[in-house]
């Protein structure tokens, strides 16, 4: 159902690569409720094309930009407010690949130039993302950042890796700019930290299937989804939460809160 929460909103919507990602959820959930974007991804990711179906879906144009390059974000920032015809009020940013995690290196076995790859791509992205936005004078006030994290940055996961310590990272991010953007700018910083969700990035740990399954037995309400997660997204992009910043809000059916359920006693039982 829609609310017509974002009408008049304008911004811009990182990492939708295919119609499994939160990003391409939340795209879809943006647009009926009335919001108007840029879609951005690593030029690599645009050759796989799929995203000019969303874009077509969504009247929504494409701009090309990896975000470790300041440039490329600086020209994003610029041609999304040309293009949509003013300032922004709302920013996703759904990023993350570990290079470890891909080529199959264990936490305890970095190659510690991929360590940096995977850390610029995943947290330090964040900050760059933000520092353009705050530099360019390109949010309005009220508006809303929102990144996406996962409980492994409180807790250890060990096939997590080293995304975990990223995710740290960017949380730490989300409360620091929050804090410069809040003060300065009335604009909040959030990041969501989602329960496991079959996309490309989250099948791309080990033992996923194993681990969602857990995940949705300790969950009170079950995992989120990415639909679910498109759902609160919006909430965070409309103006019922403007006074909601700096916060690390877990979207998890309630998984970070539980010891252990019946199903995994259950499971234990002799
Ligand atoms: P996904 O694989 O669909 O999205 C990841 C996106 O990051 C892709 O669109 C990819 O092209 C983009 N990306 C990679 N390098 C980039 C670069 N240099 N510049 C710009 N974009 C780049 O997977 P998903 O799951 O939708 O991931 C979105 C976010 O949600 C990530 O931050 C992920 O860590 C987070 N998350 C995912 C969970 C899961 O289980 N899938 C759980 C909790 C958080």
């Amino acid at each position: 159902m829609a609310y017509n929460l974002l009408k008049g909103k304008k911004g811009i919507i990182f990492g939708a690569l295919d119609e499994n990602s939160i990003a391409w959820k939340t795209a879809e959930r943006v647009h009926e409720e009335g919001g108007t974007f840029v879609l951005t991804n690593a030029p690599i990711a645009m050759r796989m094309g799929q995203i000019k179906d969303l874009a077509a879906k969504t009247n929504s144009e494409i701009i090309p930009a990896d975000a470790t390059k300041e440039e490329d974000l600086e020209n994003l920032v610029n041609q999304a407010m040309e293009i949509l015809g003013g300032k922004l009020d709302f920013v996703l940013h759904s990023i993350g690949m570990s290079v470890n995690v891909r080529k199959g290196r264990a936490y305890t076995d970095e190659n510690y130039d991929f360590t940096a790859k995977g850390w610029d791509v995943s947290a330090l992205s964040f900050h760059k993302v933000m520092q353009t936005l705050y530099k360019a004078e390109a949010m309005n006030e009220w508006g809303s950042i929102v990144a996406l994290t996962y409980m492994a940055a409180q807790r250890t996961f060990p096939d997590y890796n080293d995304m975990a310590d990223n995710k740290a990272y960017l949380e730490s991010v989300a409360r620091s700019f929050g804090y410069f953007f809040g003060k300065e700018r009335k604009v909040r910083v959030n990041t969501i930290s989602q329960s496991p969700t079959p996309t490309t990035a989250g099948q791309g740990v080990k033992g996923f299937d194993g681990f969602i399954n857990y995940a949705e037995k300790m969950s009170p309400l079950g995992n989120a989804t990415a639909d679910d997660c498109a759902d609160y997204t919006v909430s965070l992009f409309s103006d019922l939460t403007k006074k909601v910043t700096m916060q690390n809000l877990f979207h998890d059916g309630g998984f970070s809160n539980t010891g252990v359920s019946q199903e995994v006693i259950d499971e234990f039982a002799p």
